[in-house]
């Protein structure tokens, strides 16, 4: 017998795109680019992996699940600092919890949220990160996808107070994956507003946070502080060093907010087992507790932004959204058969939209955009672009 649940996972975007490019030859002697997957190629910071190395000792000991006091400390001060919580500032004891990776703790999260003896909604974006759905179906609710609008965001004041009634988890992401858009302040501000008055928890997704050209996103628990909020009552927010400090194979971000989830969430850790480990903690606790190394990896995707502006011009129907690292751009045929012509041609990967998003009443948000990840080094993007560039031009 298996946990019927486990039937209701769908396939992972990136075994729909090998599906889709499977049997297809890039041109003899051209080196194939992949913009598809998210994983930041900018190299990690030195000092981290030296503070591995230093820790390997460490390896000896079990980590605690609710982790160190100076590295829940680290994280405290950046969140104060960052999202201008001076006056509410984050309890480190009570309010933070690291975690390996936003994606375990995304889909944890929801396993200890939900109260499967109602069931009810999960509320997400559409498209979206896909582990916000699996979280779903794996803890019984039922995904209710709000569509992208033309900004790249849903337009969350057309939810109807049905829905927040049904609804028991909502996931925001903000920058979004894919569109890279930003929430406004006024927009969490309506949310919080919501979530308080319909008793959900409100989840944001910030992994993307600190990639920026110009203005700092506005975090969601930034706007609670500016609410008066000082429990962050209902409120979550995640966050990564694996875009910010490119150290995705770290395994290390955390989960901040409401006390009254973290300390049941870190009850239900103890028992999924997963703390992180004393050498990783050490070397994280460094990467929160640093700017500078951030600073350069911005400079370097704000370079790259410019370089699709500048190659791309209007060839492509895609405009810089300020933040994340993905171009998410409307293509001239079906996604799918765009991102197979592209591939055939000039050996450039990228992800068709549809297979981030999911058909509600016919319609699928995604379908007619692609996702280009702008995460390799800059001249490796400059030659995709030109090759992008060359194949719209044909
Ligand atoms: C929107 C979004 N959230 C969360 C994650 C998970 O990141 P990590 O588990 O590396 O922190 C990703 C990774 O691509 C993402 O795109």
């Amino acid at each position: 017998m298996l946990n019927p649940d486990l039937q209701r996972l769908k396939p992972y975007p990136f075994e729909q795109l090998a599906a889709l490019l499977s049997g297809i030859q890039p041109p003899a002697g051209v080196t194939p680019i992949p913009l598809s997957i998210g994983e930041p190629q900018h190299a990690p910071p030195q000092f981290v992996l030296d503070a591995l190395t230093e820790h390997r000792g460490l390896i000896a000991k079990y980590p605690t699940t609710k982790g160190t006091e100076t590295l829940r400390t680290a994280i405290a001060s950046w969140l104060d600092q960052r999202f201008s919580l001076t006056r509410s500032p984050i309890d480190p004891e009570t309010q933070v919890i690291p975690v390996n990776g936003t994606r375990e703790a995304i889909f944890a999260a929801v396993q200890a949220a939900a109260d499967r003896t109602v069931g009810g909604l999960l509320v997400m974006p559409n498209p979206f990160y896909q582990i916000y759905e699996g979280a779903a179906f794996m803890a019984g609710l039922t995904p209710h996808y709000l569509p992208i609008d033309a900004s790249g965001q849903p337009d969350y004041r057309a939810v109807s107070d049905r829905v927040w009634a049904d609804c028991q988890f909502c996931f925001i992401c903000t920058p979004g994956n894919p569109s890279g858009t930003v929430i406004d302040e006024e927009t969490l501000e309506y949310l919080i507003k919501k979530a308080n008055a319909f008793d959900f928890w409100l989840a944001s997704d910030e992994c993307y946070s600190e990639i920026y050209r110009n203005t700092p996103p506005p975090g969601l628990l930034e706007v609670c502080a500016q609410m008066g909020h000082r429990d962050y009552s209902q409120c979550l927010v995640f966050h990564s060093l694996s875009k910010r400090s490119n150290l995705p194979g770290l395994r290390s971000g955390f989960v901040a907010g409401d006390a009254s989830f973290i300390a049941p969430f870190l009850k239900y850790r103890t028992y999924h087992g997963c703390s992180m480990s004393m050498a990783v903690q050490k070397a994280s606790e460094l990467a929160w507790s640093d700017e500078d190394h951030v600073m350069v990896n911005r400079g370097l995707y704000a370079e790259k932004f410019q370089a699709a502006a500048d190659i791309l011009g209007d060839q492509l129907d895609s405009h810089d959204p300020g933040a994340g690292f993905y171009l998410w751009a409307k293509t001239p045929t079906g996604c799918d058969t765009f991102s197979r012509d592209l591939y055939a041609a000039t050996g450039v990967t990228v992800l068709p939209g549809q297979f981030l998003g999911r058909e509600v009443d016919g319609v699928n948000p995604g379908a007619g955009f692609v996702r280009m990840a702008l995460v390799a080094e800059p001249n490796t993007c400059r030659e995709a672009l030109q090759r992008i560039q060359r194949f719209m031009t044909r």
